[in-house]
Order: C-alpha cells, then structure tokens, then sequence
C-alpha cells in the first residue's frame, strides 16, 4: 500500500520524503545511503575485490548499500574497527588530510613505551623527513607494553612506522575508534553491524 491504498501500478511513483509504504503490514522507509561498523579480523584486506585473500567487502552479508567500499585502510594484520558506506562525499570528509578526525588504536608492542615515547609522540615524530601531527600516546599503566594511540592523520603505516621510529616493533594492532565511535566489545572480529544516524554523526565528534 501507498499511504493505506493498494498500489496496483508497477509505474505508481511514491515521494520517499512523505508518503508511507507498507508491505504485508511491514512498513519501509528510504535510505539514500547506507553505513556499516565491521570488526575487521587479522588476515583481511582492506580492498573491496582481491584474487588471493577475503576482502573486508566478503565479510559484509545481508547489507543493502550500492558500490559499498571501506573508508581508508587497515593493514593486512591490523584488526578493528573498518566503516564501510556508499557515500563517498561522507568518506572523503573523513579520510581529507585537512579533517583530522582522530583515529583510536592499540598497540601491542615488543617493549615498553615509556615516558620519552609519549613526549615525542606528543611533540610530532618524524618520518622520511616530514613531522607527524601530534599524536596522543597512553602507555598501560600495569602493562606498558600495551598502548593507546589517537591518530588525525592517516598516513602509510603510520602507528607500525611511529614505534618504529624509535626501535620498537608493533606485535599487533587493533583500531578501536574512529571520532567519537567506538567499536562495541560484542562485535566479534568478521561482524558487521549496520549505523544509526546517530553513530554516523558521532564519527564526526571530536573522539573518545
Ligand atoms: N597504522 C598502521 O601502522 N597500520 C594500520 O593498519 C593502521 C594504522
């Protein structure tokens, strides 16, 4: 039904900002885009087709959306948090390099991070000669091995090449949030959960 009378024209037109359809008593409304929150698992790529590994694409089933692709890139091995959508002018605000929306991570790493680590981070570490923004690190108080990195640049590599910079290698990584969205700790790694309105514009805050 159309606004509570039979459709009986496959050409009958309907405004999807007004009228209400129903079907078999289910109503539907319109969505012109669509946002999903995968749990990325280690050993998936970012990409949305590959010959040789399952894609972060493959682990989204059931999930309306046209041309859906991942919004930025996790390594291979990085698990967490990956936002896909259909809305690229959404997805260009996020990745702009002048958005700076921060991205939330943590770091397991083969030594401890220690005091010096999170004022260098703090002051912007350099790569191949160019001065990173100033990065927030949080060292595990009871396990300074672990670490919480916030991120407002997404450049290559970027956490692995920071720790790097000072001879410590990252052992795993995980991408908890991304602006003020967080990913939920009953989202296990390979699921996917569709966005509210609401956690859309949450990306968009100013993070944890
Ligand atoms: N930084 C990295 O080094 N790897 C990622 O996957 C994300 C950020």
């Amino acid at each position: 039904t159309v606004n509570g009378e039979t459709a009986k024209s496959p050409e009958q037109k309907v405004d999807e900002t007004k009228d209400t359809v129903t079907l078999d008593g289910h109503s539907f409304s319109y969505q012109k885009y669509f946002y999903y929150k995968l749990h990325k698992p280690a050993g998936v790529v970012t990409a949305v087709r590959d010959h040789h590994d399952q894609t972060v694409l493959d682990l989204l089933v059931d999930a309306p959306g046209k041309d859906l692709s991942p919004v930025g890139r996790l390594d291979k091995d990085t698990e967490g948090f990956v936002l896909i959508t259909d809305n690229g002018e959404f997805a260009h605000r996020i990745l702009a390099p002048r958005s700076h929306v921060p991205k939330t991570y943590t770091a397991r790493l083969d030594r401890p991070a220690g005091p010096e680590l999170v004022e260098a981070f703090a002051a912007g570490v350099v790569l191949d000669g160019r001065t990173c923004m100033p990065a927030l690190l949080a060292p595990d108080p009871d396990d300074p091995r672990t670490a919480r990195v916030v991120l407002r640049q997404g450049m290559y590599h970027q956490v692995k090449r920071m720790f790097g910079a000072y001879g410590i290698t990252v052992t795993a990584l995980r991408r908890d949030a991304i602006g003020g969205l967080a990913l939920d700790p009953d989202l296990e790694p390979g699921k996917c959960r569709k966005l509210s309105k609401i956690e859309v514009e949450r990306i968009l805050t100013e993070g944890l």
